[in-house]
């Protein structure tokens, strides 16, 4: 039976619903070959959205790639990552990509290694450095490959924004974008979170990613959608919630993703057969006590100044926080501190701006940070 509600990990099958128009508009730039970067906060679906995307894909030209980059930390990690998610895309045996591997890494000495597990791939090696193989022949790989089998491959790259971080990164970008931007038969699929990261690489003209393909962002699932699907999933346990109790439950998450999961399991797991305010509120009591430690490990390292910034914000001010009343009003320091404020605040992810102000960027913290700090 599979699981009613699944949070945390990448969702499939049952497990997955609505995103219909972005799911089509990825599966399209797929099959068109057309560059794509998705950016949204944390948590909010798209690496579940970008593999239901390609399990979609009708055209048999098309091979798909999967890597994700989120332990890389320099280019050359990159490059091994790269090549090695390339040679596993194109084939499931071991002994096929170690041919591929040679006859197209002609100056590296490859290993493949079997795991010992029989539901495991196989692990490739190429022991890629500043000595090896050119890095631009290595960003070729997939293009020479495609070439030579009549492909189309679209690679698809999770936790992009990591390479923001790499030394030299801008000379690296320079370099990747050069080679990609040649290639006729791959395309890039570029997605990540750390919004602020991914629009230092694509929303600046001075960086080499900018423009580089179609860009979107993932917003959240809509109210009516998700109280369908959890409807349905109580349904699937033959339990009942009422419509406006699904809502609501919503409405404290205020729909993001993976927290509406998240708490409809917290809730299932307080309820029997029908479920009551009482059971709303107590799962969402529960989510608070298991995300508290993370949070309190998000305020450690707060100075006075950007903690004082945060009860601000509880406080509801979204804009005009350098004027010279709410300076004193909520000690912030002098007005050219602002910016640092928000600077470290976005980094760790607790703000986000929008077009309108600034906003907590997590709707549970933000209930936590209120009940520890503002009362
Ligand atoms: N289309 C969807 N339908 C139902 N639940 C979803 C959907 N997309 C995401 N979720 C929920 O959000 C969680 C996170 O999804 P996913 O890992 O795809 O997001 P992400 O944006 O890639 O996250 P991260 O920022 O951690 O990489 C899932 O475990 C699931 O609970
Ligand atoms: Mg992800």
């Amino acid at each position: 039976m599979s699981k009613p509600f699944v949070y945390g990990t990448a969702v499939f099958g049952e497990n997955f619903t609505d995103r219909e128009a972005e799911t089509k508009r990825l599966k399209m730039n797929f099959e068109a070959g057309v560059n794509t970067i998705l950016i949204s906060p944390r948590r909010t679906g798209k690496t579940s959205l970008v593999y239901h995307a390609v399990e979609q894909i009708t055209d048999p030209s098309v091979k798909v790639v999967m890597m994700d980059i989120y332990d890389c930390r320099d280019e050359y990690e990159f490059y091994e990552r790269f090549a090695s998610a390339v040679l596993k895309g194109m084939t499931t045996k071991a002994e096929q990509a170690m041919a591929l591997a040679k006859s197209f890494l002609s100056r590296l000495s490859p290993k493949i290694s079997i795991s010992p597990e029989p539901s495991q791939e196989f692990s490739v090696s190429l022991g890629i450095g500043p000595k090896t193989e050119k890095p631009e022949e290595i960003l070729d790989l997939p293009e020479r490959i495609a070439q030579k089998r009549n492909l189309n491959i679209v690679v698809c790259i999770d936790e992009f924004q990591q390479v923001g971080e790499f030394p030299d990164s801008l000379n690296f970008q320079k370099k990747v974008r050069g080679v990609w931007q040649l290639q006729k038969k791959v395309s890039y699929c570029l997605f990540g979170s750390k919004k602020h990261m991914m629009d230092r690489l694509f929303q600046d003209r001075a960086k080499p990613f900018y423009h580089f393909g179609d860009m979107f962002f993932l917003g959240t699932i809509p109210r009516e959608e998700w109280v369908k699907y959890i409807v349905q999933r109580f349904g699937t346990r033959n339990m009942t919630i009422s419509e406006e109790i699904a809502g609501r439950l919503c409405d404290k998450v205020e729909s993001y993703s993976s927290y509406v999961q998240q708490l409809a399991w917290n809730v299932m797991i307080e309820t029997e057969g029908v479920v009551t305010e009482q059971n709303l509120e107590s799962g969402y009591e529960l989510l608070i006590r298991q995300t508290s430690a993370l949070f309190v490990r998000q305020l450690a390292n707060l100075t006075v100044y950007q903690m004082n910034y945060l009860k601000a914000l509880d406080a509801g001010l979204h804009t005009g926080f350098a004027s010279s009343n709410i300076l004193e009003e909520y000690r912030l320091g002098s007005k050219s501190n602002i910016a640092r404020i928000e600077n470290v605040l976005i980094s760790k992810e607790l703000i986000e701006k929008k077009e309108d102000g600034v906003y907590f960027a997590d709707p549970v913290f933000a209930f936590w940070f209120h009940r520890e700090y503002c009362k």
